[in-house]
């Protein structure tokens, strides 16, 4: 089926709310569905819609995949709660840790988080509640990319020719298909979502394990989630669209206090973007770049190294993986 874009610049958010509060509440009719909150701006449009169409007939749910930014779990249910709609935390970080377990390729990564994500744990929480639908904050940049082998958006299924309820037993309802995320974010704000999360930058959907190079271990998401607080914290008054700490594999020949130290090598991304399409990077004050230089080496045991990516989208894409 093909999708009609509703540009930015051409949408009525007031009566996009209308439509897909109305859309929603038929699909389900007298069911019930369960949304997976990650906290973004995509997630929380669609959990806001879903509770204006489907009251207490909506479960919201925060996964914990273990690969989230620094207090995000604790964080969105907090913001969530204060809104009315309460919030259940799973711990999966085991479940997903084990998937990804020896996966280096970035497809292969982002199709055992797909996996994991749809069949072990959604699959399993779908089950146990009864809900027949899935809401998803599907966007159409997502569905663009995915089908034209970009990469493989984790939240793409119906688009790639999978039956959602054939082979995960739910059906997947996505009211934000035709909107980018320009779009997304004026729905956010007439909703009534609060400026932190309306402009918030986006996040992939396998979360941190888009920027670990390699290896998703543990100890690596632990690394580049550190990272990933100075680099947001240090750029957070520049202008862009997103910033990034992507970790990579290689052991770095460094010196410290004296003597050879083999470490790791963080890269810092800064775009410039409209729609995510495409993408520029940011040149920041060198004072800026310094003062990164400065807290990810001195504040994340083990960095010896850290560079500043200057390639635009395309033929770069904005996440490492
Ligand atoms: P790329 O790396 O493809 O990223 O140039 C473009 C934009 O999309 C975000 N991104 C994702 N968002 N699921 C998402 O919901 C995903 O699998 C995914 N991969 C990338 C990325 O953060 C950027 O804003």
């Amino acid at each position: 089926m093909e999708i009609i874009e509703i540009p930015a610049n051409k949408l009525n958010a007031k009566k996009f709310i209308r439509d897909q509060v109305k859309a929603i509440a038929k699909a389900v009719g007298d069911g019930s569905a369960i949304t997976a909150l990650s906290g973004g701006v995509d997630s929380s449009a669609v959990t806001l819609l879903g509770h204006k169409a489907l009251g207490k007939k909506l479960t919201a749910c925060f996964i914990d995949n273990g690969l989230m930014r620094q207090d995000e779990p604790a964080a969105v249910a907090k913001r969530f709660g204060k809104l009315g709609i309460p919030v259940t935390v799973l711990d999966a970080r085991e479940t997903f840790f084990k998937a990804l377990k020896g996966i280096r390729d970035p497809e292969k990564k982002r199709e055992a988080i797909t996996q994991t994500f749809y069949k072990k744990v959604f699959g399993s929480l779908v089950k146990e509640s009864g809900a027949r639908f899935l809401l998803q904050g599907t966007i159409l940049t997502d569905v663009e990319e995915t089908v034209a082998g970009v990469k493989r958006q984790h939240n793409v299924l119906q688009q790639l020719g999978i039956d959602p309820q054939e082979a995960f037993g739910y059906a997947v309802v996505e009211p934000l298909l035709q909107l980018r995320k320009d779009g997304v974010r004026k729905v956010a704000k007439a909703l009534g979502l609060p400026k932190s999360v309306y402009q918030r930058m986006p996040f992939p959907g396998p979360a941190l394990a888009a920027r670990v190079v390699g290896a998703v271990t543990p100890e690596n998401i632990e690394l580049v989630r550190k990272a990933t607080a100075i680099v947001e914290e240090e750029l957070e008054s520049v202008k862009k669209f997103q910033c990034m700490a992507i970790l990579h594999e290689d052991q770095f020949p460094g010196l410290r206090e004296g003597k050879r130290e083999f470490g790791r090598q963080i890269e810092v991304r800064c775009w410039k973007s409209v729609d995510a399409r495409t993408a520029k990077p940011v040149w920041p004050a060198p004072g800026v770049l310094k003062k990164l230089a400065k807290r990810l080496t001195a504040e994340i045991p083990g960095v010896v190294s850290v560079t500043y990516n200057i390639a635009p989208k395309p033929p770069s894409t904005m996440e490492a993986v």
